[in-house]
Order: C-alpha cells, then structure tokens, then sequence
C-alpha cells in the first residue's frame, strides 16, 4: 500500500514537474523569437507593428488595424512570465506606440487593440494615465452602438469589400471579444453606460448569432433601427452555413469574459453549449487544434488554424477556473501540448520569429492562408500564463 502511494506521489510530481516544463520550454522558444521579431520593428524612433509571417517575409500593419495592439499584448505577457523588466519596458514602447488609436470610432475591433495593450499595462503595472486611454476607447466604441437594433456594429460599408456584400449595419461574432473594454470602462469610470451597452450586444448575440446546435454564424446583418435580421453570412468562412474555427471560437472566449465581467449565468450557459459544439464536434482532430472551418470541404486535407486552438485554449483554462470541471483542463492542456510540438511551433531563428505556425487569416479572399499570425502567439502566450498561474495555485 505504502509503495503504490509512494509511486501514486511521483507520478504527480513527475506530472506537475512536465506541466511546468511546457511553460518553461516555451518561454526559453519565445526569448529568442519575440526578440528577433523586436530587433526588426524597433529602428531608432520608428516603431513598426509585426502583423504576420507570410511567403517569407515579415508584414507589419498600420496602427489602425484590427490586430495592432497583439505585438504589444505578447510583450506584457513575456513581462508577465519573466518577471524582465527589459520585456515592460519594450511593451510599454509597443503601447504606447498606440495612443492615437483610441479616437478610431471606423471599426469595433478598437476593444482588441486597446485591450492587448492598454489593457495588459495597467493590469500588469498600474500605469494611472492608462485608464483614460481605456475610458477614452470605449466612448468610441460606444459610437457604434445602435440602440434601435441594441448591438455595437462591427463595420462600415461605405467602402472596400464590405460595401459590395449589401448590408446594412453588419455584426460579426468576433464583436463579443471587443466587450472587455467596455466592463473595463465602467469600473473604471463609474458609468454605468458602458456596462449596458455590452450587455445589450451580448444578449442580442445570444438571440440572432446561434443556429440550434449552438454554431455561430459569423455575419448578422440588422436594420440598425428596428433591428429585424437582414441577412445571415459569413465573411471569413467556408460558407454562410458553416462553423468558421475562429468564429467558435471568439464565441466561447467573449462569452466566457463577459461572464466574468458580469456574473450572468446566461452567458456561462452560452459558453458552455459552444463548448459542446466544439468538442463535440467530428470534425475536430485528435490534436484538438481546428481545421480553419468545422465544414471545409477538403476536411481531412484543409489547413489547420493554430490561432483558433489558441484561443480556445486560453478560454478553456477561464472555464476550468470557472466550473472546475477537469475537462476544460484537459483540453487546454492538450491544446498547449499540440500546440507546442514541431507540428505547429517553428524552431528557434525561423518563421520570422513568431511563435507558431500554421494559421489562416482569410481564406475565401485568399489572404494569410497556413501563416503564422501575431493574435495566434498573442493567445498561445496568455494561455501559458493562465496555465502557470492555475497550476502555481
Ligand atoms: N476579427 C477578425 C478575425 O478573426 O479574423
């Protein structure tokens, strides 16, 4: 007896001691990759903003991009699993590179770029001039809200592509992550204003975004005064009726953050069923990271999507907080361990220096298809910082 719990005990620690291996092995990976990709967006005063690793070369987005503040994010969260200053001091640069931005009212993606950054600041170092950046943003995210229809829309379609598709007022799935900014807002301020409007969105996506077996689409189309449903497509998915990985996947993180920011069982609930559309689903490999769609047609050939499997692990450790059901442990750990392998990890001094490969950024316009993305390392490293701190406990 004594002698199986002595071997019951090693296995445990030998468990434990590989779980924090994992962490310990990435961050040795990320020193040398996010320091490479540092050396080439910081040249004197200029500051350029790493987007993507494709055919070869390294792109960089302007900072009104939808995927500007994620450079910044990976660096507070290397500050956040170093304790290196020298990484908070880069972040803050890479941050504050950003200060403009939080006028930009032309899209709602202004809840990520703020939130990366501005947002991973002031939580990891109190910065006091931080908190009116962030108040600031949310009032010109809140310029978007239609109260007629009672969701904050997601683009304009005045211009580009977007105005060739006849919509109206479109919302898109991925609006529920630009939530955060708004809570945020209101703790900080005290204006309840915030708090409603995010409410509002959320409950609207809980009404029109879900088929019945808790897919989400990726497009609703609303008539922003009465709000009647114009139409119901994708942008970035296979098709209109399809499950785009990286849709479920922003559903299940922004509804599991916006229960946390409120404490409605509704949107725990509503989490939990897109969970169980995605595991659930027979689509999904054995290494648990999705193929860019749950219904690609060339599905067991399609491209995987590394920063959906990002995501989702990160939001599966929140729900194993959350519930402290073992199952989200499980699977979050399994999708760090995927995700840490040589099949979607690149090796030190490659892939421009992003942490992982293989991700698609928009497939039906042909862009960023098997690429490495900043917003896949970006939720890969705040999994790893969920995983240290769920396991440190
Ligand atoms: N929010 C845009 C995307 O996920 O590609």
């Amino acid at each position: 007896m004594k002698t199986l719990r002595f071997f019951a005990f090693l296995a445990a620690v030998t468990l434990l001691a590989g779980c924090h291996d994992i962490v310990r092995d990435n961050v040795k990976n990320a020193k040398i990759q996010l320091g490479s990709l540092l050396e080439v967006s910081e040249q004197g005063d200029t500051i350029r903003i790493p987007s993507s690793f494709e055919k070869g070369e390294i792109r960089f987005t302007r900072r009104e991009g939808w995927v500007s503040g994620f450079f910044a994010g990976s660096l507070w969260y290397m500050y956040e699993l170093t304790g290196d200053e020298f990484w908070a001091d880069h972040a803050r640069r890479h941050t504050e590179n950003l200060d403009e931005i939080k006028y930009l009212t032309q899209h709602h993606d202004i809840g990520f770029m703020i939130g990366d950054s501005y947002g991973n600041g002031l939580r990891l170092k109190g910065i006091e001039e931080y908190k009116d950046v962030i108040v600031t943003a949310a009032k010109s995210l809140s310029t978007r809200f239609r109260p007629g229809a009672g969701i904050i829309q997601s683009w304009n379609t005045d211009r580009g592509w977007i105005s060739k598709r006849g919509w109206t007022c479109p919302v898109i799935i991925d609006n529920m992550m630009n939530l955060d900014l708004l809570f945020q807002a209101t703790r900080l301020s005290g204006d309840s204003t915030f708090f409603k409007i995010a409410v509002s969105h959320a409950d609207k996506t809980i009404e029109n975004h879900f088929r019945p077996n808790y897919s989400t689409f990726h497009v609703i189309d609303y008539d922003p005064e009465t709000g009647e449903i114009l139409h119901r497509n994708t942008a970035q998915g296979y098709a209109d009726g399809s499950a785009w990985a990286r849709g479920q996947a922003w559903g299940l993180y922004g509804f599991t953050e916006t229960y946390r920011n409120t404490g409605y069982e509704r949107y725990l609930k509503q989490a939990l069923l897109i969970a169980e559309f995605i595991f659930n689903n027979l689509h999904l490999p054995e290494d648990l990271v999705p193929y860019w769609d749950y219904d690609a047609p060339d599905i067991p050939d399609a491209c995987r999507d590394a920063s959906a499997g990002a995501i989702m692990a990160s939001a599966c450790y929140d729900l194993f907080e959350i519930t402290q059901n073992p199952f989200f442990k499980e699977k979050a750990d399994k999708l760090v361990e995927s995700l840490s392998s040589p099949a979607y990890r690149a090796e030190p001094g490659t892939n421009g220096g992003f942490l992982l490969m293989h991700s698609v950024s928009n497939f039906p316009a042909g862009g960023g298809v098997d690429v490495a993305l900043n917003y896949a390392d970006y939720y890969f490293l705040e999994a790893l910082v969920k995983k240290h701190n769920l396991e440190k406990k």
